[in-house]
């Protein structure tokens, strides 16, 4: 399996990646996450790529290409890989399958695209908790950890994303209809598409997806 995950902020890209590693034994390649641990270390990158984030804008395309490039070399890709967040532009995507077919030669499986609407995702967003440690998801009315703020997994306080905030929020949703959201049709055209009602609960959303992949 060599996956595109699409689909608005929010729609459960990151959620859902957790289930489909543990059952397919494949990597998840998030962009998002590795722009957050640079920002995270202070390196040259993540000072870089703060000033965007913060603002719900995207981070340079030869950024982020050369990022994934790198990222999709190293070993543990050669099982499959699903990629969170990327692309997300145009020249991002023909990029990728550049890269694909000439350094790596190997093409894309899947492309599934998580459809959820904008009114949902401010809800989702808002909510949405994470583990500094370990990096599970949670949702503090849909996903509650057991005991309050606190994760199940490692006991670590958990944190809340600084883009989460109501008004980046909008701006990144602006920004995904923009300039990201055209991508389902370049894939349609590929035939690769496959669009899942993201707005199930996430184990329906699940099953859904495992159909597909299976
Ligand atoms: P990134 O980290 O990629 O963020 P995103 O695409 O905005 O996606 P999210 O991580 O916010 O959402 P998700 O779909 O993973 O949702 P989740 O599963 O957590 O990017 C961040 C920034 O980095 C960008 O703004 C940009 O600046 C930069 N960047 C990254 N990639 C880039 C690129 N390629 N080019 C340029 N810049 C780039 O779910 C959300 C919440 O909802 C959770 O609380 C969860 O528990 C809950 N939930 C999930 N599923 C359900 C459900 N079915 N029902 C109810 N609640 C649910
Ligand atoms: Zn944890």
């Amino acid at each position: 399996i060599n996956m595109v995950f699409l689909g608005p902020p929010g729609a459960g890209k990151g959620t859902q990646s957790e289930q489909i590693i543990k059952d397919f034994g494949i990597v998840q390649v998030s962009t998002g996450d590795i722009l957050r641990k640079a920002v995270k270390d202070g390196s040259e990158l993540g000072k870089l790529a703060k000033q965007y984030m913060d603002e719900g804008k995207l981070v340079p395309d030869d950024v982020i290409i050369g990022i994934v490039k790198d990222r999709l070399k190293e070993k543990d890709c050669q099982n499959g890989f699903i990629l969170d967040g990327f692309p997300r532009t145009i020249p991002q995507a023909e990029a990728l399958d550049k890269m694909l077919k000439d350094d790596l030669n190997i093409s894309l499986t899947h492309v599934i695209s998580l459809e959820v609407d904008d009114g949902k995702i401010i809800e989702r967003l808002t909510g949405r908790r994470t583990c500094p440690q370990c990096g599970r998801g949670y949702h503090i009315s849909f996903d509650p950890p057991e005991k309050q703020e606190i994760c199940d997994e490692c006991n670590t306080q958990l944190v809340q994303r600084d883009d989460d905030k109501e008004e980046t929020i909008k701006k990144r949703l602006n920004v995904y209809h923009e300039q990201t959201e055209q991508l389902k049709d370049y894939y349609r055209k590929q035939s690769i598409l496959t669009t899942v009602d993201g707005e199930k609960t996430p184990d329906e959303v699940y099953k859904n997806i495992k159909d597909i992949l299976s």
